[in-house]
């Protein structure tokens, strides 16, 4: 079983691109991995993020996450905060990072554009990352593709701590899904759905009501044309309708594509396919929300079960560069 590392910030409302992106295929790989996943609330702080909406959406991602299917027997789910480790291995690997190596991410260059003031957290941010993936001793990271770099970053740092101390790390390697689950907007089909530059109404969110979800999909942008076709470059709404119900059924968008002659039959179908879909998931979240205690204590013993791994990780990070043990 290949040890998988991934996380996930926690940003509030998780959409079907989260959902169908990044959450679905968490489950799946918990079967036949070691897996560990991780809430990035540290990471959150590099944004303006009011406290109490930290904390919350902190437990309502980790709702999320076992109503999804996230399953405490296979897999190891933790708050990336619980484990002081994280920090500490990250200041250890800001001295072996470079400033230049920092500046010149592209997330970086995009989120710190036209701001007064730059948060050094911002910068720093693939270097924590970097600590989150290798304190595991992980091979995979399964991650989308604006992730890539930030990939290379930890393999980077990886080898170049292990040349400058000694082999303490496991090199990782980022598992990049090809295609399948790109959500697009409803609204602006060639951005991505999105939280942060997508439309409200054309995002759905898994908590949407059944009426939220059938008003979405209804008004979805498509084209003029008649026949229902997939065509992403040329009918980017479209495709992305039958993409989206492709998700659901696990049957491909071409496939699809013959079965409906109008928008409305696809609209209509994809409609019931997602309220269908979500069902499940927001049932079992409403049961989750009914006892905290219980969420709670899973993730007291995520943390538990990723510090014996991490601590020893970092125990032997600190040998390495010369830190003398406390005795
Ligand atoms: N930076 C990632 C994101 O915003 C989240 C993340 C934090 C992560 N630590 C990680 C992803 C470690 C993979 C591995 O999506």
């Amino acid at each position: 079983m290949a040890r998988v590392l991934s996380a996930i910030q926690p940003s509030g409302t998780i959409h079907l691109g989260n959902y169908f992106g990044a959450i679905r295929p968490w489950v799946a790989a918990q079967r036949n991995n070691d897996a560990f996943y991780s809430i990035a609330d540290l990471h959150a702080l590099t944004l303006d993020i009011d406290p109490a909406a930290l904390r919350a959406n902190t437990l309502d991602t980790a709702i999320v996450l076992f109503a999804a299917g996230l399953d405490p027997e296979l897999c190891t789910l933790f708050v990336q905060s619980h484990l002081h480790e994280h920090n500490e291995l990250s200041w250890l690997l800001e001295c072996v990072a470079t400033y230049g190596e920092l500046r010149r991410m592209v997330q970086f260059k995009d989120k710190s554009a036209n701001q007064e003031s730059v948060r050094v957290g911002l910068l720093t941010y693939p270097v924590l990352m970097a600590a989150d993936i290798l304190l595991y001793q992980t091979e995979q990271v399964p991650v989308g593709d604006d992730q890539r770099q930030h990939l290379e970053l930890s393999r980077d740092l990886a080898v170049r701590f292990n040349g400058r101390y000694g082999t303490v790390f496991r090199v990782p390697e980022a598992i990049i899904p090809s295609v399948g689950a790109r959500v697009m907007d409803l609204q602006y089909p060639n951005r991505k759905m999105s939280k942060s530059v997508g439309s409200p109404q054309g995002t759905i969110n898994i908590t949407d009501t059944a009426d939220e979800i059938a008003k979405k999909v209804r008004r979805a942008v498509t084209d003029n044309e008649a026949d229902v076709l997939y065509d992403p470059d040329t009918r980017p709404g479209l495709s992305n309708l039958l993409e989206l119900l492709s998700v659901t059924t696990g049957r491909s968008p071409t496939d699809l594509a013959e079965d409906f002659s109008s928008y409305g039959e696809l609209k209509a179908a994809l409609t019931s396919s997602l309220i269908e879909a979500l069902a499940p998931l927001q049932q079992r979240m409403q049961e989750l929300r009914q006892d905290y205690g219980h969420v709670a204590r899973l993730l007291n013993e995520g943390a538990d079960k990723a510090r014996a791994i991490a601590s020893e990780t970092l125990a032997r990070a600190r040998d390495a560069v010369g830190l003398l043990a406390q005795r």
